[in-house]
């Protein structure tokens, strides 16, 4: 398995924003052989490295077009990361990616996920 994956962010559909979980987007072959899912991670960006979680998948609450992307939300990062490289650095598989029934309901996970993350950066 690959534990370590570069790109520059693209622009996702800013409904991150609206979660409260902004993330920086990177675009993924099909064929990099990582398990979609979610990870807890540590995100390099120019020069620092942040603590984060990671979605690696098609995003199918979302989305239909089977596009694939590692989607990360940096822990106390507060800026736009459009157009920069980062390195994201796999640490923990935490869960696989799901379909939501909507929004809020993956706004619940998110916040979970944000806590077990954060548990486990914390041992
Ligand atoms: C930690 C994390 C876990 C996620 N888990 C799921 C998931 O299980 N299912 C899903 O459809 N999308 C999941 N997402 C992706 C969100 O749907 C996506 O980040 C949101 O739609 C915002 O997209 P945008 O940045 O393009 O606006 C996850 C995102 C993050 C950061």
């Amino acid at each position: 398995m690959i534990h370590k994956i570069s790109g520059t962010v693209i622009q996702g559909n800013r409904i991150g924003r609206t979660l409260r979980f902004p993330t920086a987007n990177i675009a993924l072959d099909d064929d990099i052989p990582v398990r979609d899912g979610v990870y807890a991670a540590e995100v390099r960006t120019e020069g620092k490295i942040w603590p984060a979680m990671v979605n690696i998948g098609t995003r199918p609450t979302v989305t239909d077009n089977g596009k694939r992307f590692a989607e990360a939300h940096l822990f106390g990062f507060d800026g736009d990361l459009y157009g920069r490289t980062i390195t994201i650095f796999l640490l923990q598989y935490i869960r696989g990616e799901r379909r939501f029934t909507g929004l809020d309901a993956l706004n619940e996970q998110l916040q979970l996920d944000k806590q077990n993350i954060l548990n486990l950066f914390n041992k």
